[in-house]
C-alpha cells in the first residue's frame, strides 16, 4: 500500500464497485467524457471491471481513500502504459462530493512519482478537454505542459470538442 499524509492509494476492490460506478456512470459531469463510455452500463459490469484489472499489464489503477475515515474519494491511473517508449497516459477522477479539497493534486502527484520511482517512466501525459479548466490548471501547477491541440476530437452532446494534451517530462537527471 502507498500513502502520503492524507490519503492511502490501494488498489480497487470488486467491494468499490459501487464508488467507481458512481464516478463512471455519472454522464452530468461532461469533463469526465474523456475517460467513460457513452453506452449504459450496470454494477454487475463495474464489478466484471474490476475483476479483469489485475491480468491488464498496461495499466494500473488505483483507489484514493482518506486517511482520516477510510472512505473512498477518487481514483487515479495510468493506462497504455508503453515501456519501450517508457511512456503512459494519466487520469483521474475525483469524487464531486469532494473536489476543491487537494485530493486531486495529492493523487496527480502520487501517480506521477509511482510512475517514475516504481516503474521507471519518462513520459507522461493527459487528454483534456478544453473548456475543462480545473483540469488544465490542476496538471499545469504539477509541472505539465500543453504539447498541443486535438482540434474536434471528442464528439458528445451533439457537438465536437478540442481536446488539450498535457505533457510531463521527467526531468531529474534519471532520464
Ligand atoms: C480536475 C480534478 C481532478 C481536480 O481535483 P480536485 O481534488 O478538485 O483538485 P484540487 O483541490 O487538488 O486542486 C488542485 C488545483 O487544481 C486546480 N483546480 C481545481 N479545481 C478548480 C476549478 N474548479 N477551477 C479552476 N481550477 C481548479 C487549481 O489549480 C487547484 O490549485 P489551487 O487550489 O492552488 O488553486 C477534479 O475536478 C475532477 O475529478 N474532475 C473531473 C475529471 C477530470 O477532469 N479529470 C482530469 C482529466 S484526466
Amino acid at each position: 500500500m502507498f500513502s502520503d499524509n492524507s490519503f492511502e492509494y490501494v488498489s480497487i476492490h470488486p467491494d468499490d464497485a459501487s464508488f467507481t460506478y458512481r464516478l463512471r456512470s455519472a454522464r452530468y459531469d461532461h469533463s469526465c467524457e474523456l475517460m467513460i463510455s457513452p453506452r449504459p452500463t450496470t454494477l454487475e459490469r463495474e464489478r466484471e471491471w474490476i475483476q479483469q484489472m489485475p491480468t491488464q499489464v498496461d495499466r494500473v489503477y488505483f483507489l484514493v481513500k482518506s486517511k482520516a475515515d477510510r472512505k473512498p474519494v477518487a481514483y487515479v491511473f495510468l493506462s497504455q502504459i508503453e515501456m519501450i517508449h517508457r511512456r503512459a497516459y494519466v487520469g483521474i477522477i475525483v469524487d464531486p462530493d469532494c473536489r476543491g479539497r487537494g485530493i486531486g493534486r495529492a493523487a496527480v502527484r502520487f501517480i506521477v512519482d509511482y510512475a517514475t520511482q516504481h516503474l521507471n517512466l519518462r513520459k507522461l501525459y493527459a487528454h483534456v478537454l478544453k473548456d475543462n479548466q480545473a483540469s488544465v490548471q490542476l496538471f499545469q501547477s504539477l509541472g505539465f505542459v500543453a504539447e498541443g491541440t486535438l482540434t474536434e476530437y471528442h464528439y458528445s452532446c451533439g457537438r465536437y470538442q478540442d481536446v488539450h494534451i498535457l505533457g510531463w517530462i521527467r526531468s531529474d537527471g534519471h532520464a
